[in-house]
């Protein structure tokens, strides 16, 4: 492993910064202590600071020679709302919140990192490091984007990082292509007739159709998608009560969510599921009405930034600790927003072990100290190589 040896010297002083701010996490949009933080630490190391992007977003800007390349480095910085079960000494001092993601490790891996590139300045052009709010289900990212991030701080590519239990200390893992699935959300309605439920001939039983419906709409990814497209549809949620024995209810309830890699698949799953709900409907007489919300796209890496990656990653780790053979996830990402608009691409980094419920959005998960300064020594080798002074093809 080569690290950046003079980032070994920044390190304790980076891992008491991520456990501070593991030990007050806020929530989406409201990480405004975080955002202090994470602003004063930039600007103590010379670096120009935009803050109040997406409310709470912070936007460092390095320059440094004449090149016009620039690229943005991005860390998320939102807590989930999850009650920690850890004792260790930098637990959660905020009940029913918790940095369950490492996103404090994040934000620590990605500060430590500025702080180095801004004291050696070994690269020709301009990075963007961003510290984005809202991560989690409601697409800071994406606010970000709408407010003007890519006009007001213009880079050709954008570059993220998460960590990854399962995956030991040490290794990293970089997708050609896609690496995190998009995630929708549906709500179905079915409105039938109540009834007495010694007469169902009186009424139209929705609790049927609604039955007959979470049956049929598993047949949406067997029978309507491509065998060697993935995606899941999981119905989570099924509801319908008259409050009593012996009443058929009026209506029913349905939610869940659908998750794939390809946009075409969302198109094609939506539409399968309207033609079933309008079908199952008519066979029982109820209506049926869906409401299918798109949320993250899928997080999809450019083959070329995902190579260059690569290279980077190994030449810190070795070869043999880059892993291309890794399936990408069904969870998803709002990385994904960025990646739209820039090329880019979005690695894992070992860490470490998850047992122990040291797994993500796990009451007993802990961002592991061990990989800080391995993740900062990538973010800091990938500037140094995407940027390199030597380099005259633009990035
Ligand atoms: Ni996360």
């Amino acid at each position: 492993m080569k690290l950046v040896e003079s980032l070994r010297a920044l390190e304790p002083r980076f891992i008491a910064l991520r456990r501070d701010i593991h030990a007050h996490p806020e929530l989406a949009f409201e990480e405004r202590r975080t955002a202090d933080l994470v602003a004063r630490t930039l600007q103590a190391a010379g670096i120009e600071v935009h803050t109040g992007l997406a409310r709470t977003g912070v936007i460092g800007v390095l320059r440094n020679g004449t090149s016009p390349r620039a690229i943005g480095l991005r860390a998320d910085m939102d807590a989930l709302p999850i009650q920690e079960q850890n004792r260790f000494p930098h637990h959660s001092r905020h009940p029913g919140r918790m940095h369950a993601c490492g996103h404090d490790g994040h934000t620590a891996m990605l500060l430590a990192a500025a702080e180095h590139l801004a004291a050696t300045r070994a690269f020709d052009g301009t990075v963007y490091f961003i510290f984005q709010p809202a991560e989690e289900t409601v697409g800071g990212a994406r606010v970000m984007i709408e407010e003007g991030l890519f006009e007001r701080f213009p880079m050709q590519a954008v570059y993220g990082m998460h960590n990854w239990p399962g995956l030991p200390v040490g290794q990293f893992a970089v997708h050609a292509g896609p690496v995190m699935a998009s995630s929708d959300q549906f709500d179905i309605t079915i409105r039938g007739h109540g009834a007495h439920a010694a007469f169902p001939h009186q009424g139209r039983d929705p609790v049927l159709a609604a039955a007959a419906l979470a049956q049929a709409l598993q047949g949406v990814v067997s029978r309507t998608l491509d065998p060697l497209d993935a995606a899941v549809l999981s119905i989570t949620r099924l509801k319908a009560d008259a409050g009593a024995y012996n009443v058929i209810p009026e209506q029913a309830e349905l939610a869940g969510t659908v998750r794939a890699f390809r946009p075409e698949v969302q198109d094609q799953v939506e539409a399968a599921m309207e033609r079933i709900c309008a079908g199952i409907g008519a066979a029982h007489g109820v209506q049926v009405s869906l409401d299918y919300q798109r949320g993250y796209p899928p997080t999809v890496n450019d083959a070329r930034e995902a190579s260059r990656c690569r290279a980077v990653l190994e030449e810190l780790v070795g070869a043999e600790n880059v892993r291309t053979d890794l399936k990408p996830s069904m969870g998803a990402e709002d990385f994904a927003y960025m990646l739209r608009e820039r090329p880019g691409c979005y690695v894992w980094i070992g860490n470490g072990s998850g047992e122990g419920g040291c797994m993500l959005h796990n009451p007993h998960y802990d961002f592991n100290d061990e990989i800080l300064t391995l993740g900062a020594s990538y973010w800091v080798r990938l500037t140094e190589r995407l940027l390199s002074p030597e380099a005259a093809q633009p990035a």
